[in-house]
């Protein structure tokens, strides 16, 4: 049997008249850049969220650099988040010409760890990004209150749990904004590229509407900008699949719950935990080996047996070769438990399309390994 990691074509599939259709308006709208699709979709991803705004751009790391430069944080500041991130977090810090400072993540969830952040807090800090690891919120609420105290700027890296929530909390709801990514293998993917944030904050909506657009928001009238915006036939893609995204949620939880019963007997991994009150969209189902040496042999095991398991991210953001790469970056504190995670994860195929049979031959694969470990 071979198991695949994404389900795209399938997706598709499910849901090809809607997504047709919408591709269909938009050709024959003849409005393709900045049209009443990517309206319509700023409209619908606003209203998703609960907030005032939503800007279309390019991609979820424009999102996260272009939020910084309109909160004006840019060379000589600095931004907290966590190493075990996508890389894309760091990037961004580093092109809006920002220091990246990384503390470590929470043991359990890996998301950043609120208990580390204000020991990295100098007079030159002025953001923390929380990314959303795997589809679980970060603690928002901790973050928040530091951020508060501090007199910090907060951007939610949302690019993995669209449609969670934390206890008490929504995305979006606590901070200044909320980055999204929509290339495809998100949980909210279209084919291809594309970005979104959302937000409360009126300025951040403009700016961000001109710097997307050459600096200008009236034909022939510019300031300063970038070429960053969301076509409209990824809008129109995009509007069709968020009908779905709750119920696509729901079946990754499904298929994590099945994973959690199958694997729980297993001694040479751990699994994921869904925090109290919080609902983990699994983007990820990422478990991680006790023994960090064992992993590259695990995730061998899995793919020569036709399961398509990958790792996020095996390389921490401050091991990757040639780091900084000249750019402002500090490690604050121990960051062992980034490392770990670095060292051991592995993720399972997840996505809504699954099917049981499939599930249930990627647990039986992994207890086979874990067998014979022990
Ligand atoms: C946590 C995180 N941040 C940022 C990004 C960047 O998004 P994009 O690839 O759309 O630029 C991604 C995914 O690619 C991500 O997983």
């Amino acid at each position: 049997m071979k198991v695949e990691f994404y389900g795209h074509v399938r997706q598709y599939h499910n849901i090809k008249s809607e997504i047709d259709q919408n591709i269909q308006t938009v050709l024959e709208s003849s409005q393709y850049v900045m049209g009443p699709m990517l309206k319509r979709l700023e409209g619908e991803l606003a209203a998703y969220h609960g907030t005032k705004y939503a800007v279309g751009v390019g991609n979820g790391t424009d999102a996260i650099w272009l939020s910084l430069m309109a909160l004006g944080i840019g060379p000589g500041d600095e931004v907290i988040t966590h190493p075990n991130t996508f890389f894309a977090t760091a990037e961004a810090i580093w092109i809006a010409g920002a220091t990246a400072v990384f503390v470590d993540c929470d043991p359990q969830t890996k998301c950043i760890d609120p208990a580390k952040i204000e020991a990295a807090i100098t007079s030159k800090t002025k953001a923390i990004i929380p990314v959303h690891l795997y589809g679980q919120c970060a603690d928002m609420k901790a973050i928040t209150e530091i951020a508060k105290k501090h007199k910090l700027h907060v951007i939610e890296d949302n690019a993995q749990a669209i449609g969670a929530y934390g206890d008490g909390f929504k995305i979006g709801e606590l901070s200044d904004a909320t980055t999204v990514s929509f290339i495809i293998q998100k949980n909210l993917g279209t084919f291809g590229d594309g970005g979104a944030l959302v937000t409360n904050n009126e300025k951040i909506d403009s700016t961000i509407r001109k710097l997307r657009n050459h600096g200008s928001n009236a034909r022939n009238v510019h300031s300063y900008g970038f070429n960053s915006r969301l076509d409209d036939l990824h809008a129109g893609i995009l509007s069709a699949k968020l009908r779905h995204i709750d119920a696509w949620n729901d079946s990754r939880r499904k298929w994590a719950a099945r994973y959690t019963a199958g694997l729980k007997g297993a001694k040479s991994f751990t699994l994921p935990q869904e925090r109290k009150n919080y609902r983990h969209v699994f983007h990820l189902y990422v478990i991680e080996t006790k023994k960090p040496e064992q992993r590259d042999g695990f995730v061998k095991f899995l793919n020569d047996n036709g399961v398509d398991a990958k790792t996020h991210y095996s390389i921490a953001i401050h091991k990757q070769a040639g780091y900084p790469w000249g750019k402002g970056a500090r490690i604050a504190g121990s960051v062992a438990n980034a490392e770990r995670n670095a060292a051991s994860c592995v993720s399972l195929p997840m996505f809504p399309e699954l099917t049981e049979q499939e599930v249930d031959y990627v647990v039986a694969k992994c207890m086979e390994w874990d067998k014979a470990q022990n």
